[in-house]
């Protein structure tokens, strides 16, 4: 896992100043997140490009990005990182769960595994998470795609629906299940009437799992998730006044109210050099939903960044 990245190390001096840096942000505040490097010892990567890190959205995990990685590490001959973020997947449960500590997260991994600059590409909240990180630490990050997500506006999808899938999540009853498939089965059956969209039960029961403690029941941290679901709906209010000049694409889809037209100039605020695509008969997840033409936006976006 680490050979890849191990190309990637800096000189001691500056390793040095490293740890020094490390060390104070993990005083700061933060997470220990769980990843995994895509691919094999034997393929051929380019190990001066910046790797391209992928960050799943809301009760989404590192899995969900994994076939799309894979194809990505094949076409970019990049190192491709996938990510548990904080109260989702393999990663810590913390009570906190605002997008300044999620990116924190982020930077204290990148110096986990010693990379100077990323390529960061994020859906919805994940997307968040990388326009902060990308704000907070703007020499970490040599290009930045956002996946169906504003700085701007929330949609009523978002801020009122979402927060009802949640809390009916929080309902469902586990029964002692004797497999996984056991307890998704009978968790669809007590959620259909809360949850209507195809693409949100997919997601929503991929966090059906086997727990810490050995029982079958939710991985993610439901708790936490609604709690703080007020920052996890609007862009925090922290980032006002800061900027990311690199290279920024948002892939939107074209159905979707993500990315109203009329954001670009409050994105453009944060990100001056942001430009924003859609993508013709997609919603929410483009990326699922037209694969083909979201590969072909970001290896054109990605291609030339060193
Ligand atoms: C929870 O998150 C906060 C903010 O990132 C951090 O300061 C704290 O150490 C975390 N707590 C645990 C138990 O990891």
């Amino acid at each position: 896992m680490e050979w890849r990245l191990s190309s990637l190390l800096v000189p001691f001096s500056t390793l040095l100043k490293h740890a020094l840096s490390t060390t104070l942000i993990v005083s700061r505040s933060s997470v220990s997140l769980s990843y995994k490097v895509l691919g094999d010892s034997e393929m051929d990567v380019d190990e001066k490009a910046p790797p391209l890190f992928l960050f799943h959205g809301l009760l989404g995990n590192k899995r969900h990005w994994e076939s799309m990685g894979k194809t990505l590490l094949h076409m970019t001959k990049r190192s491709v990182v996938v990510v548990d973020l904080r109260n989702h997947g393999d990663s810590p449960h913390n009570s906190s769960h605002r997008y300044d500590e999620l990116a924190e997260d982020v930077i204290r991994l990148l110096k986990r595994l010693s990379v100077n600059r990323a390529c960061l590409l994020g859906h919805s909240m994940g997307g968040r998470t990388c326009m902060c990180v990308s704000l907070l630490a703007p020499e970490k990050v040599a290009a930045l795609l956002v996946v169906d997500i504003s700085t701007a506006s929330s949609p009523p999808f978002l801020t009122q629906y979402i927060p009802k899938v949640l809390n009916a999540m929080k309902t469902v009853e586990f029964n002692h299940p004797k497999t996984v498939r056991n307890a998704k089965d009978d968790a669809k059956k007590q959620l259909k009437e809360a949850v209507t969209d195809d693409m949100i039960m997919r997601a929503v029961l991929s966090n059906i799992n086997i727990k810490p403690d050995k029982t079958i029941g939710w991985t993610c941290n439901l708790d936490a998730l609604i709690k703080n679901f007020e920052h996890i709906a609007s862009f925090p209010k922290e980032m006002k006044g800061k900027r990311y000049k690199g290279p920024t694409l948002f892939v939107g889809g074209q159905l979707s109210d993500f990315i109203p037209p009329d954001d670009l100039t409050k994105i453009r605020n944060f990100f001056p050099q942001a430009v924003v695509h859609y993508i013709p008969k997609t919603g929410h997840n483009p990326h699922v939903e037209d694969p083909e033409t979201f590969l072909e936006y970001v290896l054109a976006f990605f291609k030339n960044v060193k």
